[in-house]
């Protein structure tokens, strides 16, 4: 395993990530939407990091990875948004912008719901993997392709607790 981001500079992009969010939206109510359940630990982080009336709701989409990384269908629970979404500016926070077929898809699943604006955060953006034509408005850190852990993200279950982001080696995925 391989230290990527330390955990100071974790808090120094937090930080950042944050300061761009709060100059876009300039205090203006907003509804954050976790996509669960890697970005439950940077939304904690955002919520306290945002000075602004905040709505915070979840929705699970996850990916059945048994086919390889990002090719299983996209998974969509959207039965727990509620009241946050109309009317409101929404920011989609998510871990990981790898394809970006996760936020591809949730967007206009989302604008169905008769928001006043979606956009979209993520923690880390993977360098040239992207397979559709979509950039996430806020993103933490770009990182080269690797499976990574660690601030909430998983390895079947493991190192979500990690203080720091790592990749694993391929050995360390079997
Ligand atoms: P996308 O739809 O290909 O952009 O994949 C995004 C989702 O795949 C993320 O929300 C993660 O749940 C998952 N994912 C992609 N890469 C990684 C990784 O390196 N570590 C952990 N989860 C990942
Ligand atoms: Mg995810």
């Amino acid at each position: 395993m391989k230290t990527l981001v330390t955990e100071d500079q974790l808090h120094d992009g937090i930080r950042r990530l944050a300061a761009e969010i709060q100059e876009h939206y300039d205090s203006k109510p907003l509804t954050l939407v976790g996509v669960m359940m890697g970005s439950v630990v940077l939304l904690a982080d955002l919520i306290r990091a945002l000075e602004a009336p905040l709505r915070v709701e979840l929705l699970q989409a996850r990916r059945d990875h048994t086919k390889g990384l990002g090719q299983g269908p996209l998974v969509i629970d959207e039965d727990l948004l509620s009241f946050g979404v109309r009317g409101r500016n929404v920011l989609l926070v998510d871990d990981i912008f790898h394809t970006g077929r996760t936020l591809w898809n949730l967007i206009p699943q989302i604008d169905d719901l008769g928001p006043t604006s979606v956009r979209t955060a993520v923690l880390l953006q993977k360098e040239g993997k992207a397979e559709v034509a979509l950039k996430p408005d806020f993103v933490g850190f770009t990182i080269p392709d690797a499976f990574v852990v660690g601030y909430g993200l998983d390895y079947n279950d493991r190192y979500r607790n990690l203080p720091y982001l790592a990749a694993l080696e391929p050995d360390e995925m079997k």
